[in-house]
């Protein structure tokens, strides 16, 4: 038997919009980690490769959350473009638009979930990953 909450369907559709933007995080994580050269990728790689990991890690928990609530999750990523590039700087810039969106997809769940207990712990906690990588390419963008 599905989990019964406040907002079910709302709460389902709001994961799977975040789910589908883990799946390109973790993609466009990936794929930065490969291309990234010079010097920057001493420091690159292996945060783009951290990221990577984290995204794929969320989308973990959120897909649980989507099967727990009776949903059907998504198994595509989200279609916005990934754009493909060798200049480090703008793999950061991409990086941080993806944090954003990211932490805003959180931001608009945590609200509507308060009924969800224990889940609601997890997903505020994911919102702050969101938001700290937000500050850590800020800071790494001088922004
Ligand atoms: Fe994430």
């Amino acid at each position: 038997m599905p989990v019964k909450i406040a907002n079910q369907k709302k709460v389902i559709a709001a994961l799977n919009k975040a789910l589908a933007w883990e799946l390109r995080a973790s993609a466009m994580y990936a794929h930065y980690a490969a291309y990234v050269k010079g010097l920057e990728s001493l420091h690159l790689a292996p945060l783009f490769k951290r990221e990577a990991g984290e995204s794929i890690g969320h989308a973990d928990k959120v897909r649980t959350m989507i099967a727990e609530l009776g949903g059907q999750a998504v198994t595509d990523r989200d279609p916005t473009p990934i754009l493909h590039t060798e200049d480090p700087r703008q793999m950061v810039q991409e990086a941080l638009k993806t944090e954003r969106k990211a932490a805003q997809h959180y931001s608009a769940i945590v609200p509507m979930a308060k009924a969800y207990y224990p889940h609601f712990h997890t997903l505020v906690h994911i919102q702050k990953e969101e938001m700290d990588a937000v500050v850590e390419f800020e800071n790494l963008l001088a922004v």
